[in-house]
């Protein structure tokens, strides 16, 4: 039996066996049900498929407060994880605690079985990130990284015609995520976020959505990166912090294109330059892959065209694409691939500035 073979029916298997143990509606564990585990979990009420099963929070009103909004359901609650995984009639597990928690609870519930959901990044350092992978690899259930944007149906389609050689050949992209302000000193993620250990900071937490958005368009991982960038305004502020409020890198691509790309957290809302775009540049024109989606040819006089229609996007478009998966063997959009290439370009950068050197894919060591 090849491979390929072997995966194809393993994977048939496992969808056979979706609902043996839980009815018609697969049982599904919450484990962090704090502002996205919050919002992530409506999608799970919403889909017909499933049911929630279990909630986990160390945080008690989180925990009340889910337990409340999935009271249908009568979901049994826990402060600790580890004895959700086992339980025979859960078959998937959504994660959504802090990034320095995934790796280990992703592994685990792979290993006991389950599908998995797990919000970005998938981990904070490449090592973590491997282990991931393998974990995901060596199990023929389904996992799914929350890079949502790979469930927009607009981007999706310009993205197919950046493939199709729309634009011509991808000379050069330029991205940013720059915001008006720190994240709230006092409020509810406070107490993991200004630490780099356990966000990977803004870069690690933050940008993967922008950087995973710029691979895919590039259709390429990058090969080398390189950077600056530290804490120039909330110096110590909120006290102890370890995380950067403002970088600026460059990556490199196989073929020679480079990405620039920054977010500096010192960006006034009223200021003219966007404070957030990815701008894709082609030998035949550019496109503003983040807004409209319009193409801008090179060719003197030629007008803009919208790459892909504006379209209603339903917003639990990516929870309904991982029961699809989960069901009815559908094609995953959000994958290990997605989720470690993702995690590991935003590791690539925060590496490049932290060692201060050029810092290349390989020394990651990571095999996708
Ligand atoms: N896909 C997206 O667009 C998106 C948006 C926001 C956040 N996120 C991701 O979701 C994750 C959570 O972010 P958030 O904004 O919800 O943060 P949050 O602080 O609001 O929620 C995290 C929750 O995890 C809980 N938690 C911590 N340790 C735990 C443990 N050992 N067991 C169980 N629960 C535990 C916390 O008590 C908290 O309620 C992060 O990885 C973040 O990057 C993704």
């Amino acid at each position: 039996m090849n491979r390929r073979h072997f995966l194809l029916t393993s994977s048939l298997a496992s969808h056979a066996a979706f609902g043996q143990s839980s009815g018609d509606r697969s049982g599904t564990a919450m484990i962090g049900v704090g502002n996205r585990g919050a919002y992530v979990m409506q999608g799970v009420l919403e889909d017909p498929r499933a049911r929630v099963a279990a909630l986990c929070d160390i945080k008690a009103d989180r925990l009340d407060k889910a337990a409340t909004t999935a009271a249908r359901d009568n979901p049994q609650t826990y402060k600790d994880w580890r004895p959700i995984l086992d339980r025979k009639d859960i078959d998937a597990v959504f994660i959504a605690t802090p990034p320095h928690l995934h790796a280990e609870m992703a592994i685990a519930a792979l290993k006991a079985g389950k599908h998995v959901y797990c919000e970005k990044p998938i981990a904070i350092t490449a090592e973590t990130v491997r282990d991931v992978v393998r974990a995901a690899k060596a199990s023929n259930k389904v996992f799914m990284v929350g890079q949502q944007l790979r469930s927009f149906r607009q981007i999706t389609q310009a993205i197919a015609k950046i493939r199709q050689g729309e634009i011509g050949e991808i000379l050069a992209l330029k991205a940013q995520r720059n915001g008006a302000r720190d994240l709230d000193h006092n409020g509810p993620s406070a107490d993991w976020y200004f630490d780099v250990n356990k966000s990977g900071g803004y870069l690690i937490e933050m940008s993967v959505h922008n950087l995973d958005l710029c691979n895919w368009a590039a259709g390429m991982y990058p090969v080398r990166a390189a950077g600056f960038g530290g804490t120039m305004l909330y110096k110590n502020d909120p006290p102890g912090r370890t995380i950067m409020d403002g970088y600026q890198l460059t990556f490199e691509y196989s073929n020679g294109a480079t990405l620039s790309f920054s977010q500096l957290l010192y960006h006034p809302s009223g200021l003219p330059a966007g404070a957030q775009y990815v701008n894709v540049y082609g030998s035949k024109g550019a496109v503003d892959l983040m807004g409209t989606k319009n193409f801008y040819p090179l060719e003197q006089g030629a007008a803009p065209r919208q790459l892909a229609p504006e379209q209603e996007e339903p917003r639990h478009a990516h929870v309904t694409a991982f029961y699809d998966c989960v069901t009815k063997g559908a094609p995953n959009p959000a994958d290990i691939k997605v989720g470690a290439s993702g995690a590991l370009t935003a590791i690539l950068g925060h590496e490049a500035i932290r060692r201060g050197k050029v810092m290349a894919w390989k020394e990651l060591g990571v095999d996708l």
